[in-house]
């Protein structure tokens, strides 16, 4: 058993260390997770022994984002905190615990928000006109950040933000978060690469960048976005509860807490609670966790503050997504088009309930923007199921032994010489016959986006390859002919390769809009694909189509158009269409049958993921009742059709008035159930 007294003072010691590295030296040598973890350990313990509770504890401390630069502003009440629970018997002792300081019988009724992983603001109207915007500093004293503030649109300069028939009070005090949607992260990220400079490490560093800045149009110039969660002082406001303040504050103009809802009992809660961390990379919002609040204001401000927590809030914090460790080596894999994407491999570190091994570094920009190298202590964060991604470099870790990541000069799978075409950001196998690229290719063509054949799986293909069966995705089409030959095969049993040779045989059905997918052309996805189908209604008119021609398709550049016609021309890629054509692989576009014409001359872009219909359902439906799906939005287009996770193609819809229809919209207009 560890002596309290001994780990406190050893986690004092730490955190000391690692907030001078952080605030003074900036140059952190562990994440922000890794410091709350020491932080919240150190909580933990001075919570079961006050007693040794020190005046020089981190924890006395409060967080301080202060900075010389700004006029201070005294809050008008504390900028409180939230205490933190974990799992679900830490929000159960949290309701018990607030019930016994209740008088017995009181029913409680919570509301459930995201929480938002931004920055604090503190926001004040006079009669409905923002006069003060401020940081939390340390919960009494901010910074006056006013000037950037109001460069936020989704900040209203008066309330209510539309003439409704609501009068503002003549003070109303109210405190948001911040921050970057993860789209507008994403394009700043890329802007920053762009220009050889840094990306920043996660949403949050960037949010806060973005508002200390001390020339407002730099602040202008990053698209922040800042939701209303609280009232924390207003005159005249009747209001108790917090369901109605939420309520009321959207009324008033403000962009709430997307999601937030009331609950009458905290099993609802619990039941949600799982939904949104399941949800959460669908969000166009970071969040680090969900804040149950007691429903009604009064009980909430009779149960009081415990140091800096209010007794009626608990934040349930997930999994932090961030850990550091470090790069042991880079390796270098190829993709189906040769390009050479650089990985790291990594001390395995554990994050967020996963043991992380690889991380992707994207390209050779991206490493030569974060300077990342091999020996580096790096930052990897992990969403959801999507590949690892390095972050950030922590530079205060390096001892100078650490070695720049380059391009490999050859082909880790072939040997050939690695080339690297002006002007493009990444390097290339070229070698079309390379292993490794007509594995990824060949994994590509039978995948359920292209042709989708069944018993197919990449080790079956990779079997295929090493045993000389298949040397492109042509020869899949030969197979037939070969089955006594793969009934040898280890683990082919009768079962499975009647099933492949069955699924081999559907796959030269498909339509051509898939055909076409399956080819693997650098920038034909689906919808690119599907509008080249309709546009030329086979792959001989696509094959002998000028650049021009191709350049005509709504969607298609006069770049893409050049790449779709250098493909074709390369004898390799000729080749392979011709060994398709003659194994019977359908290459015409059935003519349609029409279902209607009520969409005659109208056309659908497609973004987002609809509840029910797939994109090649509504695809079908749109074509079928005389509509085009293109593939970018324009001033012309008649449609946006909208579904979860919406890209850009929604917000460029808005802005050139494009109307935006929900699935059952859609379906309205089709008159379909
Ligand atoms: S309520 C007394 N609600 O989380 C009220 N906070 O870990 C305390 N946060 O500093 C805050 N989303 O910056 C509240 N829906 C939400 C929130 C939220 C994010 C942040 C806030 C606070 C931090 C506490």
């Amino acid at each position: 058993m560890v002596d309290p007294a001994a780990r406190m003072s050893e986690l004092r010691d730490l955190l000391h260390f690692h907030g001078y590295r952080y605030y003074v030296l900036s140059s952190p040598l562990i994440t922000d997770a890794e410091y709350d973890a020491l932080y919240n350990e150190l909580v933990e313990l001075e919570k079961a022994h006050p007693d040794l509770i020190t005046p020089d504890s981190p924890t006395q401390r409060s967080g301080n984002d202060l900075s010389e630069e700004f006029a201070k502003v005294r809050h008008v009440a504390p900028i409180l905190s939230l205490a933190n629970g974990y799992s679900v018997e830490d929000v159960r002792a949290w309701e018990e615990r607030t019930l016994k300081l209740l008088p017995s019988g009181t029913i409680l009724s919570y509301t459930l928000e995201p929480k938002l992983d931004g920055l604090t603001v503190v926001l004040t109207y006079e009669n409905g006109v923002l006069v003060q915007a401020a940081t939390r500093g340390n919960g009494e004293v901010g910074d006056d950040v006013t000037p950037n503030i109001r460069t936020i649109r989704t900040v209203p300069l008066r309330i209510p933000a539309h003439a409704n028939g609501m009068t503002a009070p003549e003070r109303l005090v109210v405190r948001g978060e911040v921050m970057y949607l993860k789209r507008d992260f994403e394009a700043l990220n890329a802007r920053q690469i762009e220009a050889g400079l840094p990306p920043f490490i996660n949403a949050r560093n960037a949010a806060s960048g973005a508002l200390k800045q001390k020339d407002s149009r730099i602040t202008a110039s990053r698209p922040l976005t800042a939701y209303v969660y609280q009232v924390v002082a207003s005159s005249g406001i009747m209001l108790d509860k917090q369901w109605d303040m939420l309520e009321y504050l959207g009324n008033m103009g403000f962009l709430i807490a997307p999601g937030a809802a009331y609950y009458p009992t905290l099993e609802q809660i619990e039941a949600e609670i799982p939904k949104w961390e399941a949800n959460r990379d669908a969000l166009d919002y970071e969040i680090d966790g969900v804040v149950i609040k007691v429903n009604d204001l009064r009980i909430a401000a009779e149960l009081g503050v415990v140091g800096k927590d209010p007794r009626g809030a608990l934040a349930y914090k997930f999994p932090a997504r961030e850990g550091s460790t470090k790069l042991l080596r880079a390796v270098f894999t190829v993709g189906r088009t040769g390009r050479v994407i650089p990985n790291a491999q990594l001390e395995p570190v554990f994050i967020g309930g996963i043991t992380v091994s690889n991380a992707t570094l994207h390209n050779f920009d991206y490493v030569k923007a974060l300077d990342v190298r091999v020996g580096d202590t790096v930052v990897v964060k992990r969403m959801g199921d999507v590949i690892p991604n390095v972050v950030g470099v922590i530079a205060g870790a390096r001892t100078g032994s650490e070695t720049a990541i380059t391009p490999p000069e050859h082909c880790p799978y072939c040997d050939t010489r690695i080339v690297h075409p002006e002007d493009a950001v990444d390097y290339y196998c070229p070698n079309v016959r390379c292993p490794e690229r007509v594995y990824r290719q060949v994994e590509f063509f039978v995948s359920r986006g292209a042709l989708d054949i069944d018993g197919l799986g990449a080790q079956t293909v990779k079997t295929l390859i090493e045993k000389g069966f298949i040397s492109d995705e042509a020869d899949l089409f030969d197979l037939a002919e070969k089955r006594d030959q793969l009934l040898e095969l280890e683990g082919f049993a009768e079962k499975k390769v009647d099933k492949l040779l069955t699924g081999i045989q559907a796959a030269k059905e498909r339509p051509l809009a898939r055909v076409i997918t399956a080819l693997g052309i650098e920038g034909v996805g689906s919808t690119i694909a599907a509008d080249l189908a309709v546009h030329f209604g086979s792959l001989d008119a696509i094959q002998n189509a000028s650049a021009e021609e191709l350049n005509e398709v709504e969607g298609i550049g006069e770049v893409l158009a050049g790449g779709i016609r250098a493909w074709f021309d390369d004898p390799f890629h000729s080749g392979i269409v011709g060994k398709l054509r003659e194994r019977g692989v359908n290459m015409q576009g059935a003519p349609r049958e029409r279902a209607g014409d009520s969409l005659e001359g109208k056309t659908f872009v497609l973004t987002g993921t609809l509840p029910t219909l797939t994109r090649e359902q509504a695809t079908d439906l749109i074509e079928s009742h005389g509509g085009k799906v293109v593939s970018s939005v324009s001033k012309k287009t008649s449609f946006v059709l909208m579904g979860d996770s919406p890209g850009s193609k929604a917000e460029k819809a808005a802005k050139l008035s494009v109307p935006i229809l929900s699935e059952a919209d859609f379906r309205a207009l089709l008159g379909i159930e």
